[in-house]
């Protein structure tokens, strides 16, 4: 425990899904030090980034949010205040040594698989201020192994049920910061996930950067797919509703459509990513599917389940890439008509084989394909929400809303939605009739 005045911690997250769990873990850590949540940067004595290295804006943005971090360190200094800096996830697996050199004021930095030190690290450093630590180690210990329970921090939870990423698509720098593919063995998880339905959790979105090729041990010894888990996880009374992300195409299994056809829990929405819609693009990313397979399974996905809405993730300009590429994932999207989409220019990163293949895309090219891209897509989520207009939906309500009175929620499709609600409704699943759209949200009125 720390001696003297409560200390306060500030984590800003970037990035993933997966850092946002990584993120709820180190508060559960530092809430056990002693330390209180801050409300904002200034008034944090420890302070942690928990950074995304996926692209180069993303990693940069790192980098200029800590330059200001460190002026607010010397702000602080100036009224007598000691404060910690630490840097977490994927940007400290990236650039190792390099991170201390470029930030020469952080006092910590660990690596993703390395986090679970989080509380050994601070206390050096608040015991032996000018300690500095780095460690990007792969150990073969699993982090979840080293870290305190989880605690549910609302309605609706995450949980890394894997990690790592064995597909080493070309463009992606994530095999090379989370590591190879690791999954947990069945028994933690279901450990872990009725310890967060017990503290609040009514809704959890199982994990991983290849979920679907989950593939961890039962109490046996036997190897269960992800539709075993999704099935036991959903004989937990508390939780009430399922999601599972990210899938990879390839791995997406007989078990798992059946899930979609039968499991009551699990949501009518799937983030499938495809990257591009075109045969010759993605063998070059090394995509292990080609632009059929795909369709294929959204097909048997939507036989499964007719009411299942599909959101996807997008790359333009990656190396190589013609307009003729490109009208293919035009195609795509106007088959499946995604109710959502992410999509992005691709950014060269350092290391990837896709860096250094020949022609490389002009930015200029690259932006315009992405607005005709997003123009598309933007198109049928406004129609999808407009779509909701009348409908009555569960919707888990998680917090306040822009306006006083108000409080936002997911529906089942993961749209947006604001309603007028007394907070007491805040966590729960409530019946809403959706009464008006936009592209980024619904309005509804409380039932
Ligand atoms: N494991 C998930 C998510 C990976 S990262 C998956 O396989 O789908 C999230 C998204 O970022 C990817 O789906 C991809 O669309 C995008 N992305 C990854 N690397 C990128 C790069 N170098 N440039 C642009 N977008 C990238
Ligand atoms: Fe990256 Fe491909 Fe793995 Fe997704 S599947 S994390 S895009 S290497
Ligand atoms: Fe970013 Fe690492 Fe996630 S690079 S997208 S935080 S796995």
């Amino acid at each position: 425990m720390l001696r003297g005045m409560v200390k306060k911690y500030f984590i800003k997250t970037f990035g993933c899904q997966m850092n946002v769990y990584d993120s709820n873990r180190m508060a559960n850590m530092l809430e056990d030090m002693g330390l209180a949540p801050a409300q904002n940067q200034k008034d944090a004595d420890v302070v942690v980034f928990n950074t995304c290295h996926i692209r180069e804006k993303a990693a940069e943005k790192v980098f200029s949010d800590l330059g200001r971090e460190y002026e607010i360190k010397l702000e602080r200094a100036e009224e007598g205040k000691d404060t910690i800096i630490g840097v977490t996830g994927c940007v400290v697996q990236a650039e190792d040594a390099e991170i201390l050199k470029r930030a020469p004021y952080v006092d910590f930095a660990l690596g993703p698989l390395r986090y679970y030190r989080l509380k050994e690290v601070v206390e050096e450093i608040f015991n032996k201020r000018d300690a500095k630590l780095l460690d990007t180690e792969f150990s073969a210990v699993s982090k979840f192994d080293n870290l305190p329970e989880n605690k549910s921090l609302g309605g609706c939870s995450f949980l890394a049920i894997q990690e790592g990423c064995n597909n080493f698509c070309t463009y992606c720098v994530v095999p090379y910061t989370r590591g190879v593919e690791t999954s947990r063995p069945v028994s933690d998880i279901l450990k872990e996930a009725r310890r967060l339905a017990e503290t609040g959790s009514v809704e959890l979105n199982l994990l991983g950067q290849n979920v679907n090729s989950y593939h961890g041990e039962d109490e046996n010894g036997k190897e269960r797919n992800l539709a075993y888990l999704l099935n036991k996880v959903a004989e937990i009374d508390g939780i009430k509703r399922l999601r599972y992300t990210t899938s990879y195409p390839a791995d997406v299994d007989d078990d798992l459509i059946l899930c979609h056809k039968n499991l009551k829990k699990l949501m009518p929405y799937l983030h499938l990513p495809i990257q591009s819609g075109s045969d010759v693009i993605l063998k070059k990313m090394n995509r292990r599917h080609t632009r059929d397979d795909y369709l294929r399974v959204v097909e048997k996905l939507k036989e499964a389940n007719p009411d299942i809405g599909m959101s996807s993730d997008f790359i333009v300009g990656f190396p190589g890439e013609t307009d003729e590429n490109f009208a293919k994932t035009l195609e795509v999207v106007n088959r499946v008509k995604y109710i959502q989409a992410f999509s992005f220019k691709y950014s060269k990163r350092p290391g990837t084989p896709a860096a250094v293949m020949d022609n490389q895309v002009e930015e200029a090219v690259k932006k315009e394909r992405l607005a005709v891209l997003q123009e598309l897509l933007f198109d049928y989520q406004l129609k999808f929400n407009q779509g909701s207009v009348g409908k009555v939906m569960p919707v888990l309500f998680e917090g306040n809303g822009r306006h006083k009175g108000q409080l936002t929620g997911r529906t089942p499709y993961m749209q947006n939605l604001y309603a007028k609600a007394d907070i007491s409704l805040i966590n729960k699943i409530v019946e809403v009739r959706v009464n008006g759209a936009s592209m980024n949200s619904l309005s509804g009125e409380v039932l």
